[in-house]
């Protein structure tokens, strides 16, 4: 019997563990910060083990691998990839099928991404500048017109971004920010990208990377703003869906097509530059415009939610594919089923700023699995058998169905079937959202 190590203990690492257990060869082996008692329970079916730690020291992970003898490790966030627990784990022997510390650099620095990209000449940047003195990213603001996006290199938790029209009033208000993120060094790097501001929709392409091709899973839209109609403070993402065709309703093929070729062509841009390989799952986040496809950062690592929309259809044996992909070679395209789906997260009262935490949540789980609705645990704990919420985002359910709208269906009916002090977008997924993401394009000519 073979062993995976999963390393993180949010709800896509719940669905990480449920796709890996579908394997009834596999035992589950989990490293996490807190005790997600989804995936606690996948590890105690599979016969695996499981232990609570620093998920971001190199050393914990690595003391509890050599423990365990995994055949194939797995950690998940962004963070712990940055400090570098995929090579502690490599240079104890260990297989991992997700990126080292430099190949993630993709993710944790933003200057760096879009300087390779631009030294390769690879299409798909607005225009930018990267900045480590505010008086120079001032005059590049006024360059831009002042229609800009401020962003740290370096990773805050998906925080950092603030965008002209959006949360900066105007030109003014974005030096402002700028001046201060370089002040404060946030996101650890010192240094910020100014960039041109882009109008369209966003859509997540997430890929199977063998460090030579990347293999494309169905495109899904995540919806970051916390309030019903895209108003409100940006979240780590509310709730997200993709369509039966694996395409989403306001784009073409050719919008998919063209954001592939620019992570193939950053993959390879990657290997000739540093002679590494990119393995693992890369995530582009971009955005269909006027201009066509723009890419607005990269991810290494599955989305959150957007492992779970994925992960729930995959036909293919998830072990399998990591596995092929650790070993620099996925042999064919992974598959998915041809079905929609809706993810909703429920969050505590409060959330995103100020969460009513230590709530407990009833929970009928025979009407979600009558629904035919999937449940992911977030940042929830249990005591007693009651599942008490955190402060941030508690629960996923994902309705799976023949098209978008029934699957929005199914998600809302597992939302009722919770109890207690959590709300979620009810929008998210229904034919009007939908609807108006197309009318958008439209009236961008984007389409
Ligand atoms: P990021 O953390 O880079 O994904 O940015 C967070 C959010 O900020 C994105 O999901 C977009 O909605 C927005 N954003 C980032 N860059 C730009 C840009 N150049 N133009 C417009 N919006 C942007
Ligand atoms: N869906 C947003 C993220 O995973 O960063």
């Amino acid at each position: 019997m073979d062993s995976f190590l999963l390393v993180g203990n949010g709800a896509r690492e719940h669905a990480i563990a449920k796709g890996i257990c579908r394997n009834r060869k596999v035992r589950l082996l989990a490293f996490m910060s807190a005790n997600n008692p989804g995936i606690a329970e996948l590890v105690k079916k599979s016969g695996g083990q499981m232990k609570i730690g620093d998920i971001h020291s190199p050393r914990e992970v690595s003391e509890f691998a050599k423990k365990h003898k995994p055949d194939l490790c797995f950690p998940s966030p962004d963070a712990v990839l940055a400090a570098g627990v995929v090579d502690a784990l490599q240079s104890e022997g260990f297989a991992c099928a997700a990126p080292t510390k430099e190949a993630a650099r993709l993710e944790w620095d933003k200057s760096y991404c879009r300087q390779l990209l631009k030294d390769f000449k690879i299409p798909g940047s607005p225009k930018f500048g990267i900045f480590q003195d505010a008086k120079q990213a001032a005059s590049f603001i006024d360059f831009l017109g002042g229609q800009v996006a401020v962003k740290p290199a370096g990773l805050t938790g998906g925080k950092g971004v603030k965008v002209v029209g959006f949360q900066l009033e105007d030109a003014s208000q974005a030096k402002q920010y700028a001046m201060q993120l370089l002040a404060a060094r946030h996101g650890g790097l010192g240094s910020i990208v100014i960039e041109e501001r882009l109008e369209g929709e966003e859509f997540s392409l997430q890929a199977f990377c063998d460090g030579k091709r990347v293999f494309c899973m169905p495109l899904v839209q995540d919806h970051k703003r916390a309030y019903e109609g895209d108003v409100g403070p940006n979240t780590g993402g509310m709730g997200s869906y993709s369509d039966a065709n694996h395409l989403l309703p306001f784009l073409r093929p050719r919008h998919r097509d063209s954001a592939l070729e620019i992570m193939q062509k950053t993959i390879e841009a990657f290997h000739k530059k540093t002679k590494n390989r990119f393995v693992g799952v890369l995530y582009g986040g971009f955005m269909a415009t006027r201009d066509g496809v723009k890419l607005i950062e990269y991810n290494c690592r599955f989305g959150d939610p957007e492992a779970m929309n994925v992960l729930s259809i995959l036909g293919s044996d998830l072990y399998d594919v990591l596995l092929q992909i650790s070993e620099s070679k996925l042999r064919k395209a992974p598959k998915f089923e041809k079905k929609a789906t809706v993810c909703k997260y429920l969050v505590p009262e409060g959330y995103p700023e100020k969460s009513i935490a230590d709530q407990p949540l009833s929970i009928d789980y025979s009407a979600i699995a009558q629904s035919r609705a999937d449940l992911f645990y977030a940042s929830v704990y249990e005591k007693g058998g009651v599942i008490y919420t955190q402060s941030s985002r508690s629960i996923g359910l994902v309705g799976i169905a023949d098209d978008i709208e029934k699957a929005e269906e199914i998600a809302e009916k597992a939302c009722g079937a919770v109890k207690g002090r959590v709300w979620h977008r009810r929008d998210i997924g229904t034919p009007s959202l939908v609807q108006r993401r197309i009318e958008h394009m439209r009236r961008l000519g984007a389409l």
